[in-house]
């Protein structure tokens, strides 16, 4: 089982497609397990993109995400790193497969509304920016759980 961050971003928050967004995770049966809309502040924004420090796009992208709310979430599932990021699209919604979220609802790769952890290592840092332990909420089972204890069951 793999936890990984997702952050709708500003434009996705202003665009009011939370809904849209979240549905698509929970009908794939992930299981959200923290959950919160939150002002993301410069300081939180330079530790969440460390990696792209120096780059060309750095200071719009602090920028932008600091710009308006953001909904962080913590999702749980069998691989749900490359999951969710399936369910994302790519960086660039050129590039990204129709149905992904970023290809249904984007344009450009700066406002691509929806940022997604790309491995376990940063799946981990990036949640540890926006999530205190006592947020998590992993103790209840969701529907696609139950079916699997069915499943499992001797
Ligand atoms: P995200 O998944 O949040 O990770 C880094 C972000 O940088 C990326 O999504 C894009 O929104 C943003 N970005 C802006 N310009 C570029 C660019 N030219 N190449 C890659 N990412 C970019």
């Amino acid at each position: 089982m793999e936890r990984t961050f997702v952050a709708i971003k500003p434009d996705g928050v202003k665009r009011g497609l939370i809904g849209e967004i979240i549905k698509r995770f929970e009908q794939k049966s992930y299981k959200i397990t923290a959950l919160k809309m939150l002002n993301v502040t410069p300081e939180m924004a330079a530790k969440h993109y460390e990696e792209h420090y120096g780059k060309p796009f750095y200071p719009r992208l602090i920028k932008f995400i600091t710009l308006a709310p953001v909904v962080a979430m913590a999702i749980e599932g069998e691989n749900a790193i490359a999951g969710v990021r399936h369910i994302v699209g790519a960086t660039n919604p050129d590039n990204a497969d129709v149905g992904t979220i970023r290809a249904d609802f984007s344009s450009l790769a700066s406002t691509n509304l929806i940022h997604a952890s790309d491995s376990l290592e940063s799946a981990k840092r990036e949640l540890a920016i926006y999530f205190n332990e006592n947020e998590y909420c992993s103790d209840y089972k969701t529907m696609f759980e139950l079916i699997q204890d069915d499943l499992n069951r001797e």
